[in-house]
């Protein structure tokens, strides 16, 4: 299948697309999404060969405006009311019950619930008004691989098994959306993402945090909890302190490792000449900007010539839940 590169400009053709039951990658304020009509088992299930992703893994549903929401879901408890009015559009996916027979069953992976989110990018909900019906999108990467952040990364994950990417440049968030389920007392965050947990405290306070229990036969309830997620080919280390930089990199060097270095700017300035290969994260301490390169850096590194990834930690806060929580998944020790 040839993969046709779409621009902002063309939009309604990855819409025509959509509608025809083919899979289009598209920008969200996020990451990239693999794209599908969120009512046809045949157009999601495309979606799992693309990405090679084991199909009880269930899919997040984009959607446009709250009309869309009313098709699938039957009421809407007042903590996710809440959390709507607060976040939508937003980095925020909100589990809720589904309706019966709305959604293809391959988008819920055969649970009860769903989650839904309203992205905040001008072209992911102008494509999902455009399309006119929900879209069920994973991440647009091969399964195991980081996240896309640019079409780019998209085309060399999956160039030759989408119908269609829309190019969008780089998404502004770079991690994941927050998974919160509402349909626990009291609500449990699946998974640390654009929005803090903090944030989410703030507005229907208590939350619980946590990754519920997974036996073999169940559905998984988030990412990372049953398969490898977000992970490059080459290991990946956490610096978790600023003084162990140098001592590191002395004892990898004399094992002939070949180190990629992905730290704030004035971390790689001081040991780039110990690197094969780095790539910044911005400057020192900002955490909106660490995570918006993460990804990229980690795709960057890992297509270099380095053996081993060197990656700078930060503190588990705020956003640094979601960096934290995407870094130690990637990280080999
Ligand atoms: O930012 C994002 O959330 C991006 C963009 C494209 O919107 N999407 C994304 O999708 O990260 P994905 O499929 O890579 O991760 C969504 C995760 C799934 O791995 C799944 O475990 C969890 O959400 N999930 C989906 N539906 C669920 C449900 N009903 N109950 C529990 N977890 C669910
Ligand atoms: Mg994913």
């Amino acid at each position: 299948m040839d993969t046709l590169w779409i621009k902002e400009q063309e939009l309604p053709i990855a819409a025509e697309y959509l509608k025809r039951g083919h899979v289009v990658a598209f920008p969200t304020e996020t990451v990239y999404g693999l794209g599908a009509d969120a009512t046809s088992s045949q157009a999601v299930k495309r979606i799992y060969t693309a990405k090679g992703r084991p199909s009880d893994n269930p899919l997040i549903v984009h959607i446009a405006n709250r009309l869309q929401l009313e098709q699938f879901v039957a009421s809407i408890p007042p903590h996710a009311q809440q959390l709507m009015d607060h976040f939508w559009p937003g980095p925020l996916t909100i589990i809720v019950n589904v309706l019966p027979h709305v959604l293809a069953s391959e988008v819920t992976a055969g649970l009860s619930t769903v989650g839904v989110r309203m992205p905040d990018h001008p072209l992911a909900r102008r494509l999902i008004e455009l399309v006119n019906c929900p879209l069920a999108a994973p991440s647009a990467n091969t399964s195991g691989k980081p996240s896309p952040t640019t079409a780019q990364h998209v085309k060399d994950d999956l160039d030759g098994r989408v119908k269609a990417i829309v190019d969008g440049g780089e998404t502004g968030i770079g991690l994941e959306s927050t998974i919160i389920d509402i349909t626990q007392t009291p609500p449990v965050v699946l998974r640390p993402g654009g929005i803090s947990i903090e944030a989410l405290t703030q507005c229907i306070g208590e939350v619980s945090v946590g990754i519920g229990r997974v036996t073999h036969n169940d559905p998984p309830q988030a990412p990372g909890m049953k398969y490898r997620h977000y992970s490059p080919q080459q290991p990946v280390k956490v610096i978790r302190n600023t003084d162990h930089w140098q001592s590191v990199i002395t004892k990898l060097l004399k094992k002939n490792e070949k180190i990629g270095i992905l730290a704030n700017e004035r971390c790689v300035a001081q040991f780039c000449e110990h690197a094969t290969a780095t790539y910044s994260l911005g400057e020192a301490g900002d955490i909106a900007q660490a995570s918006q390169r993460l990804y990229r850096g980690l795709r960057a590194l890992d297509q270099s010539e380095a053996t081993i990834i060197l990656v700078e930690a930060y503190a588990k806060v705020g956003l640094g839940q979601a960096y934290m929580n995407r870094l130690e998944k990637a990280s080999t020790d």
